[in-house]
């Protein structure tokens, strides 16, 4: 009896290659500049739910469905995330970085991959806090609309809230966290008067530009997904964004080292991923 060969590894990168660059072609999404690795993690999961054999079978299903190929993007969109996550970051962020943003009339912040918006929640609290809020504009944005949907909702499982509530008091959280949220017993609901100055959007970093100058860029865990030249090309539009001496705060497995323009950035805090742009004028 024959049993099923597995498919060469050079077969199946020309077949991934060739996949990335049909969703490029038809439906204008750009995950070609990707680490490899990860994107090829979820193919694999999906191809298995799908009961289909071949990255060149996935291909052809996915150009004439396009529920299939929302799916692929829910999937490839990976959206891990949880309130004040590494919440030494937010203390840093606290003690270095808030009380020079208190010294400024007004402020811009984005996140950028906000995924279901717990991050951006967590830093608002913060601002809250800090009595900073009443002169924020908050934009959080995302290349994944049902996750972005969810943040907009604000609705968290009381379950997801627990590893939060120890995360908020070890970054220096000042009340409870129940503060900020009611609860229908099952859930908890993000507070009104704490979404008042976000403004929720689709952006994806790959395709889309600058939109607003910004005094503090969070896009922390995304950088991680993309390969040299993406990050290349994403800290370019960041650079752009910030105003002069704007911060840009990364996630903790990520660094500007060998990137090209990392020179145009210092570190504004010893151990946390939070720098600041030195070098005004464009790139
Ligand atoms: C792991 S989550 C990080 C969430 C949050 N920043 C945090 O650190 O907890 C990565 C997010 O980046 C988003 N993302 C990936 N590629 C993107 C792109 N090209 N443009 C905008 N967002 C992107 C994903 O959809 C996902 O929601």
């Amino acid at each position: 009896m024959e049993t099923e060969k597995p498919i060469p590894q050079e077969t199946a990168d020309v077949e991934l290659e060739l996949l990335l660059e049909a969703i490029y072609q038809e439906y204008g999404y750009d995950y070609r500049d990707y680490i490899q690795v990860s994107l090829k993690r979820q193919i694999l999961n999906r191809l298995e739910q799908e009961g289909l054999k071949s990255i060149t079978e996935l291909q052809v299903q996915i150009l004439k469905d396009k529920d299939l190929f929302n799916k692929l993007l829910g999937d490839l969109s990976i959206n891990v995330t949880e309130l004040f996550r590494d919440p030494l970051f937010y203390l840093a962020l606290k003690k270095e970085v808030l009380p020079i943003l208190k010294t400024y009339p007004q402020l811009n912040i984005w996140h950028a991959g906000c995924a279901t918006g717990q991050e951006v929640y967590s830093f608002a609290i913060m601002l809250k806090e800090e009595g900073l809020y009443e002169k924020t504009q908050i934009y959080a944005t995302d290349v994944n609309q049902v996750a972005l949907e969810k943040a907009k909702a604000g609705i968290y499982s009381l379950s997801s809230l627990k590893e939060g509530t120890a995360n908020y008091q070890q970054a220096g959280g000042e009340k409870t966290l129940t503060d900020y949220y009611t609860t229908d017993h099952k859930n908890a609901i993000i507070n009104r008067s704490l979404k008042k100055n976000i403004l929720f959007c689709d952006h994806n970093l790959v395709t889309d530009k600058v939109f607003c100058e910004m005094n503090l860029i969070m896009c922390r865990n995304v950088f991680i997904y993309f390969n040299e030249s993406l990050r290349e090309q994403v800290l370019k539009i960041f650079h752009e964004s910030l105003c002069r001496q704007g911060y840009l705060c990364l996630g903790a497995q990520e660094s500007l080292l060998k990137l090209k323009y990392s020179n145009y950035f210092e570190r504004a805090e010893n151990k946390q991923k939070i720098f600041r742009k030195t070098i005004h004028g464009n790139i």
